[in-house]
């Protein structure tokens, strides 16, 4: 009996040996969406790896939305752990963002309405929950976001799902010795795509389209075909690019995606592979040979790892016969771009990367932005509404670190110097940073405020994350006033504002705590504190703050109890 059962077993398992038809998540379309997160089995090598999936037992359903619309998302907590929901790279209020602070607890629902307002690309949802976004990542939740808007409805490009326009969700992962995935490993020596091991895929002879969405914790891929031929690149993260750009490698980092078009016109029952050349990476890179630059920089059990600094497939693609009306020509060209110019910027913000260690484990970190580790309590950057800003982003560690930020979509200005060429000069949400390297890109902080909800800006490696390589920022509106009460028992009210010369802080406690009031400038900068204020009414000095924006926080010992803007005018 027992042998009957492994035996079958056996049969439904995604085999390590032989090739698994491509996993394809489930679309969903229309305004409401439900994403039930729960606990499941996948199989893999004959055994039940214990996973997690949104409406399934590993990933989520592909969510198809429109530009303009109005969409509610209800996402159900059924894991049994705290988890929280972020649409990376949609531009959405910080309340629908679902950052670190927009925790579900277990057995609850998160609802979620929001107004969709990005461009047509792959966008994708994972948890964020503060120092667990690797953990439950790795167990499986993640999903992609196609938006599709008129631009790109006009244009002559594959669409039909999983027929000419595929998904794939490539992510590395290592398995313990009873087949259940490792988190924050090195071993990470398997690949799987949308969840599939040794996946492949049945594409028709004609032009294909491909979403790729590096979703790894760590790894980078430097993504190719196996007879070298060349591919045209169409979108970047946050929508299509201005013309495609013909490209024989395309590395993307965690957290980026790419749309790609393959010409398979002349390649009727040939069977080739998507590759990661990995072989040519510079060292410096996680999934190079070495992945820090200098002598003796080593990850624990990385040079093990038979993917590292390796070329192997991803994905074998046998292909078939063409569709009734195929696509057979590439845009010559896609989308208008107008990108801010630099000259334009309100503020420039240098955000430079280290670790904390020095010497050889230097590469294992944690590692700092501004030598800051990441603090939920902590508000590291307030961003007047409308800003526009240059980011320079300095890595001054050995490893690359691939930066996202939230709210925005940018355009690099330059790579050590350079302006960016053909694919990186679309819209982007995350760049990687390699060692030594600066890129500094340009956006807008638009649309959305809050006094009090931040956003998360961080490195996409998920175990740096989780360590503490993120800080988060507000969007200020300086005409909203103060209207936030995390503590409902506190009432402040900072008048005249703005003021020149002295304004006064009035607080009704009602819980008798001793508060201390920290005041930030733009830059994110502690420019003042006052501890243990007791007091019903404090004046609170000029001194020698300058005229502009000022940000506070009104906490008691770590507890962040309110927060507010004031001016200073001369
Ligand atoms: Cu893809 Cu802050 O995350
Ligand atoms: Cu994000
Ligand atoms: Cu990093």
């Amino acid at each position: 009996m027992k042998n009957i059962l492994l035996l079958f077993a056996l049969c439904i398992s995604f085999n390590a040996f032989s090739q698994n038809p491509l996993r394809i998540p489930t679309p969903l379309y229309g305004n409401q969406f439900n994403l039930n997160l729960v606990m499941g089995f996948t199989p893999y090598f004959g055994q039940q790896t214990m996973t997690m999936g949104a409406n399934g037992s590993i990933l989520g359903p592909t969510l198809f939305l429109n530009q303009g619309d109005s969409v509610t998302i209800n996402v159900i907590n059924g894991l049994g752990h705290e988890t929280t929901m972020h649409w990376h790279g949609l531009h959405v209020s910080p309340e629908n963002d679902g950052g670190p602070h927009s925790v579900i607890p277990i057995g609850e629902t998160w609802s979620r309405t929001f107004k969709v307002m990005d461009w047509a690309s792959t966008y994708w949802y994972h948890p964020h929950l503060h120092m667990h976004t690797d953990e439950q990542v790795t167990q499986g939740l993640a999903g992609l976001i196609i938006v599709r808007d008129s631009i790109e409805a006009n244009l002559n490009l594959p669409r039909t799902y999983a027929v000419d326009d595929i998904p794939l969700i490539v992510q590395s992962r290592g398995f313990d010795s009873t087949n259940q995935f490792l988190v924050g490993t090195a071993a990470d020596s398997f690949i799987l795509v949308n969840g599939t091991m040794n996946p492949y895929i049945d594409a028709p002879s004609q032009i294909v389209r491909f979403r790729l969405l590096n979703g790894s914790s760590e790894r980078s891929y430097n993504f190719g075909f196996s007879d070298n031929r060349n591919f045209y690149v169409i979108g970047s993260d946050g929508g299509l690019l201005t013309a495609p750009v013909s490209l024989n490698r395309l590395k993307l980092s965690p957290g980026e995606r790419a749309e790609i078009l393959v010409d398979f016109g002349a390649n009727q029952g040939q069977t080739l592979y998507l590759m990661s050349y990995a072989a040519e990476f510079l060292n410096g890179i996680y999934g190079a040979a070495q992945p820090g630059m200098g002598a003796g920089q080593q990850i624990p059990g990385y040079n093990t790892n038979p993917l590292n600094g390796r070329n192997f497939n991803i994905l074998e693609i046998r292909v078939g016969a063409a569709t009734a009306n195929p696509v057979s020509t590439v845009p010559s060209s896609l989308v208008t771009h107008n990108p801010w110019t630099e000259g334009t910027e309100n503020i420039t913000r240098t955000l430079t990367f280290r670790s904390t260690v020095t010497g050889p484990t230097a590469i294992n970190g944690p590692f700092t932005i501004n030598n800051q580790a990441y603090d939920m309590d902590v508000i590291n950057y307030s961003i007047p509404l409308n800003n526009v800003e240059v980011w320079s982003l300095i890595n001054s560690s050995p490893i690359a670190h691939p930066f996202h930020i939230h709210d925005v979509q940018f355009y690099i200005l330059d790579i050590n110097g350079v302006a960016p060429q053909g694919y990186d000069a679309g819209r982007k949400d995350v760049v990687n940073v390699m060692p030594m390297q600066t890129v500094r890109f340009i956006t807008k902080f638009e649309d959305f405020s809050s006094d009090t909800m931040p956003y998360m800006y961080h490195c996409h490696l998920l175990t740096h994350e989780d360590d503490g390589m993120m800080g988060q920022f507000l969007v200020v509106n300086p005409n909203s006033g103060n209207n936030y009460d995390k503590e409902p028992n506190l009432k402040v009210n900072l008048f005249p504002n703005p003021f020149s010369d002295k304004a006064n802080f009035q607080f009704e406690t009602g819980t008798g705590q001793n508060l201390n009031i920290e005041i930030y400038n733009q830059l994110g900068i502690k420019v003042k504190s006052l501890q243990n204020v007791n007091e019903d009414n404090i004046a609170l000095e000029r001194g020698e703050l300058k005229v502009g924006n000022y940000y506070y926080l009104i906490r008691t010992g770590e507890k962040m109890l309110h927060s507010g803007i004031f001016t200073i005018i001369d």
